[in-house]
């Protein structure tokens, strides 16, 4: 590859315009091969010939399955690596498997424990580079959140979001993309739990709407959307006290009946029923979880298409 290569880091790098066009993409992937079975190449098969690493820091089901799916349907095939199996988990350089990974594969995912070895590897690789999930951010889950509200019927430029609980990466990427989409995002965590500041005021100046509102029953007052997470991400060592600091922050049904009563919920899973939200909200009529998991696979299809396409 003789140009820069197109990563997909963090929903604010990317033009709104090309955001917008990935999600369309990814309706048009979805609705094209209805009724194939999974394994069936996209009829067009865009990436015949192409190959990605898929290297993993830290657990992952969701986005495992999905981008080698992905990878398939799209007509290339993909080769997963945790850390552990790689000389990275022996003390080999990001930068060094970077030059490395380049000489092998057209692209790679990968998942870490710190954002700041994601952007040694993608500013180290020869290769478009996609973010799996970081300490800081999850972009790749907030295009397939966004697929799901838009099939449901939900117009992004006019629907209020309640992010309720730990303002952590999933949730600094719905700060991140509130710009590109148009949502108004209110955010219900409790102290010591924000958002950072630096990134809600990034994203305001970039034209977000933002607003904190601590108290859950308030912040989903007539929303549209609520959204949960769970209280203890990987690699988050004080889980007890979460459970404590967090625990007016449950999704419960009666949360959910201070929203819209056509309100959906959203969970990017593994979910911990009874903590973070009630089993009654996520498996009840509002939930729209398994469709939002499926989505990863067909959002995740156009985002690589996005960035190995030359
Ligand atoms: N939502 C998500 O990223 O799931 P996994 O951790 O299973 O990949
Ligand atoms: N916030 C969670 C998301 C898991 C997909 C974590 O980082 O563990």
């Amino acid at each position: 590859m003789t140009s820069k290569p197109k990563h997909f880091l963090s929903l604010s790098d990317i033009p709104a315009s090309e955001l917008r066009a990935i999600l369309d993409e990814a309706h048009a992937r979805k609705k094209a091969r209805q009724g194939l079975p999974k394994g069936t190449l996209d009829a067009d098969a865009p990436l015949d010939g192409y190959t990605v690493a898929l290297l993993f820091e830290k657990s992952s089901t969701r986005t495992r399955f999905s981008f080698d799916m992905a990878m398939r349907q799209l007509g290339g095939s993909s080769i997963t690596a945790t850390s552990n199996d790689m000389q990275l988990g022996r003390g080999e350089t990001i930068e060094d498997t970077a030059k490395v990974l380049s000489r092998f594969v057209d692209g790679i995912m990968l998942r870490a424990n710190a954002h700041e070895t994601l952007t040694a590897l993608a500013h180290n690789a020869e290769v478009p580079v996609i973010n799996g999930l970081t300490d800081y951010n999850h972009p790749c889950q907030i295009m397939a959140d966004l697929q799901t509200l838009e099939e449901q019927g939900r117009d992004l430029k006019n629907i209020s979001i309640s992010w309720v609980g730990d303002g952590n990466n999933v949730a600094v990427s719905f700060v991140n993309a509130a710009a590109k989409f148009g949502y108004r995002l209110v955010l219900s965590c409790p102290d010591g739990y924000q958002v950072r500041g630096q990134d809600v005021e990034r994203a305001r100046a970039a034209g977000a709407r933002i607003d904190i509102i601590q108290d859950p029953s308030k912040a989903c007052t007539a929303t549209d959307v609520v959204i949960a997470d769970t209280w203890v991400s990987m690699g988050d060592t004080d889980a007890q006290k979460r459970m404590s600091d967090l625990a007016d922050w449950q999704v419960t049904q009666d949360l959910m009946q201070k929203a819209q009563a056509d309100a959906l919920f959203l969970h990017c899973l593994p979910a911990h029923r009874g903590e973070e939200v009630s089993a009654s909200v996520i498996d009840g009529p509002q939930s729209v979880v398994f469709d939002e998991a499926e989505n990863r696979l067909h959002a995740q299809k156009a985002i690589l298409k996005y960035c190995l396409e030359a």
